[in-house]
């Protein structure tokens, strides 16, 4: 059995993780708008990757027997200082993310939920590499600085593709 707290707290993973979803389209869309279709592209599979998470967190939900509960999600930011600025918000973004897949994690634990843990290793591992490619992406960017590197970066980053990370 999984306890209501524990339910709780996933369905409020649920809602963080379709409002990071959607940070990410609105960045996506303000790289559609810099004329940067590369970024903008790069952003646009960040958002199905976390509509993905999303999902994960309801199947575990329906697997567990328990109730989904979808629930409002923010507005995203459309205002961004550049480049630089976009993927050191999504750098801090998913940093926060990792804090609460932590708490959940604490709560798992404590809560004896070894189901519910082995879910969630897969989420503190996918954590590690988020923040190692968006830290990348923030090196390759104060590294090229100008138009021109900007330019290369965009090209590089319009190359992921749907299930490369
Ligand atoms: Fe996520
Ligand atoms: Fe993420």
């Amino acid at each position: 059995m999984i306890s209501k707290k524990m339910v709780a707290a996933i369905n409020d993973q649920i809602k963080a993780e379709f409002d990071s979803a959607f940070i990410y389209l609105g960045m996506s869309a303000y790289f559609e708008d810099s004329d940067l279709p590369g970024m903008a592209h790069w952003m646009r599979k960040q958002y199905e990757e976390e509509v993905e998470h999303a999902e994960k967190f309801m199947d575990h939900l329906y697997e567990r027997g328990a109730t989904v509960k979808i629930q409002e999600v923010a507005k995203p930011k459309e205002k961004y200082d550049g480049p630089l600025d976009v993927f050191k918000e999504t750098l801090k973004h998913e940093q926060h993310v990792t804090a609460l897949i932590h708490k959940l994690m604490d709560l798992a634990v404590e809560e004896k939920d070894y189901a519910t843990q082995s879910m969630l290793q897969w989420f503190i591992d996918e954590q590690v590499e988020e923040e190692a490619s968006v830290t990348a992406i923030i090196k390759s960017l104060e590294l090229l600085g100008g138009s021109g590197g900007i330019y290369m970066l965009d090209r590089e980053l319009g190359r992921r593709s749907g299930d490369d990370d």
